[in-house]
């Protein structure tokens, strides 16, 4: 398990691009909720869970790629919704397998029941789980999934 601070396991959320959008975007498919709303509801979950929680979101997949390295023996669990990158990025997949931690795939909407190109996941095979279509509920699933694999890491 990575470094802790403060007593706390680090976990750490990444959304991807338009996700910043939330609240204005195709409110039909993603909900009303605004991106700030669902990190506040995030950091709640984190504090009863004794976790410490960071979140980033990036409309650009290098800067991504960045901090999905940055995470290499600082965070204990990552939470990622990439986005459209999902289907797209090998680049994002390399730098995920760099990690040796719980990672879990989160989509708000469910992407089988979509366009047949969001069907597709270039990290699928390499997540640790994936959550789609439960809209920000399944941010706080995988968070207590993440908290739960912890637990039995201990
Ligand atoms: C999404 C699904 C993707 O297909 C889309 O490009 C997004 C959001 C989701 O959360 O449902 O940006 O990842």
């Amino acid at each position: 398990m990575a470094a802790k601070a403060g007593g706390h396991a680090q976990i750490l959320v990444i959304h991807g691009p338009n996700l910043n959008m939330l609240g204005k975007r195709e409110p039909e498919v993603y909900g009303r909720q605004t991106l700030k709303e669902i990190d506040a509801l995030l950091a709640d979950e984190a504090a009863r869970l004794n976790l410490s929680l960071e979140s980033f979101q990036s409309n650009q997949e290098g800067l991504i790629v960045d901090k999905i390295q940055q995470t290499v023996g600082q965070a204990s669990g990552l939470i990622i919704n990439p986005g459209a990158y999902t289907h797209t990025s090998i680049a994002i997949r390399d730098a995920l397998l760099l990690l040796d931690i719980p990672v879990v795939e989160v989509h708000l909407s469910n992407t089988y029941k979509r366009e047949a190109f969001r069907r597709e996941s270039m990290i699928a095979d390499i997540v640790t789980g994936r959550i789609v279509g439960l809209g920000a509920l399944g941010y706080i699933l995988a968070l207590q999934a993440i908290a739960e694999r912890l637990q039995q890491q201990r």
